[in-house]
């Protein structure tokens, strides 16, 4: 990049899958020891999507993106990079979910990769495509968070089981001498010492695949949820303010607030500390549940369809997972 010929990354387009299935807080009473009434009052989650058993995470992340790269106004063949978020992969080790999706949308001869970092991967992703655009090396850049968390879920397990669905989102960011349509920024940071906050134990090089790790169910996810909630209000809190206070820009000078969509009370506590309004502040929580990497996506589509959000919209996502990792970005939707 030279100081005549700026070039920057916007988000011209989003897209999204929910599955069909819904699995509501009714489904899941008669499940495990829960009630509705202790779902929604700790979590705001009334029901979440379930993929099919044959639809798998690249299933889901191909259908988000043909709609994201048709909004973009592009084909296929224009995305020169393929970026997916997820901790659910279509296989744990290899190949990468993006290179099955790269396949199954046909195409071909260009880098692909997964990012893992749970559900602060598809900003993390975001934080990619922006410095492969801006040092000159893409121009189409494909970032998706997927997710069948289902497939890691212990459905005896009341609570985990409660939180999570599943469901896909993707964006295409391009190159643009526009500074009005730039990412403005973007923050993302980890501290891999609280690692056992939020792990799937297995398989990996720890626990590979055997007989007892299946018996001992270490292939799903585990949480310690009340410590998670008490550092994602704290982190996230903070972050956000840094990064509003480092651009300058006023709360009121955001259009969409979009949390990442694990527990409303977290959403609420942060959006409260920032004095953000409910109009601004996006809410999927209550009908998607958590879906890890694919929950911002998904609440932008969301606002996308209703007609909510227009080109030049300035939106704040804040985002906080498994690792720990977390993450917060300022951008316009450059979409039309
Ligand atoms: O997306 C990545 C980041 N993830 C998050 O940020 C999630 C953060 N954590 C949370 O959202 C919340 O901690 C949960 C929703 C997971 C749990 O809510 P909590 O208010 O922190 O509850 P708790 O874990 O402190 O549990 C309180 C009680 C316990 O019973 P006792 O020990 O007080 O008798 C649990 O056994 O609630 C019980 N409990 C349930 N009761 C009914 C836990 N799950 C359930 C359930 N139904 N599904």
């Amino acid at each position: 990049m030279t100081d005549n010929k700026l070039q920057y990354a916007s988000m011209r387009s989003i897209g999204a899958y929910i599955p069909e299935k819904i699995l509501t807080n009714a489904d899941f009473e008669k499940m495990v020891d829960t009630s509705d009434e202790w779902i929604v009052k700790r979590t705001g989650i009334k029901e979440r999507h379930i993929a099919k058993d044959n639809e798998y995470t690249s299933d889901m992340a191909v259908k988000a993106s043909e709609i994201a790269i048709q909004r973009a106004g592009l084909e296929n063949s224009d995305i020169d990079l393929v970026i997916c978020a997820t901790v659910t992969p279509d296989y744990f080790n290899m190949p990468s979910t993006a290179c099955i999706i790269s396949a199954k949308l046909g195409i071909k001869n260009v880098q692909a990769f997964d990012v893992s970092a749970a559900c602060s991967g598809f900003v993390y992703g975001l934080s990619i495509a922006k410095a492969f655009i801006e040092s000159g090396m893409k121009k189409n850049v494909l970032v998706i968070g997927a997710e069948k968390f289902s497939s890691i879920v212990d459905y005896s397990d009341r609570s985990t089981c409660i939180l999570f669905g599943d469901g896909a989102g993707a964006a295409v960011i391009s190159v643009t001498d526009d500074k009005n349509e730039a990412i403005i920024d973007i923050h993302a940071s980890a501290d891999g010492s609280y690692a056992d906050f939020l792990m799937t134990p297995a398989p990996g090089s720890v626990n590979p695949a055997s007989c007892e790790v299946i018996e001992q169910g270490l292939q799903y996810v585990k949480m310690k949820g009340n410590e998670t909630f008490k550092l994602a209000v704290k982190t996230l809190t903070k972050d956000v303010k840094e990064i509003l206070k480092k651009n300058k820009i006023a709360v009121e000078d955001i259009d969409f607030f979009v949390p990442h969509q694990a527990n409303y009370r977290i959403i609420k506590a942060v959006g409260d500390s920032l004095k953000m309004s409910p109009e601004q502040t996006v809410k999927t929580v209550h009908k998607y549940g958590n879906t890890s990497a694919a929950s911002i996506p998904m609440a932008i589509n969301d606002i996308y369809e209703e007609g909510k959000l227009k080109y030049g919209d300035t939106m704040l996502l804040d985002t906080f997972g498994g690792g720990l990792t977390w993450a917060s970005a300022i951008l316009p939707f450059a979409g039309k």
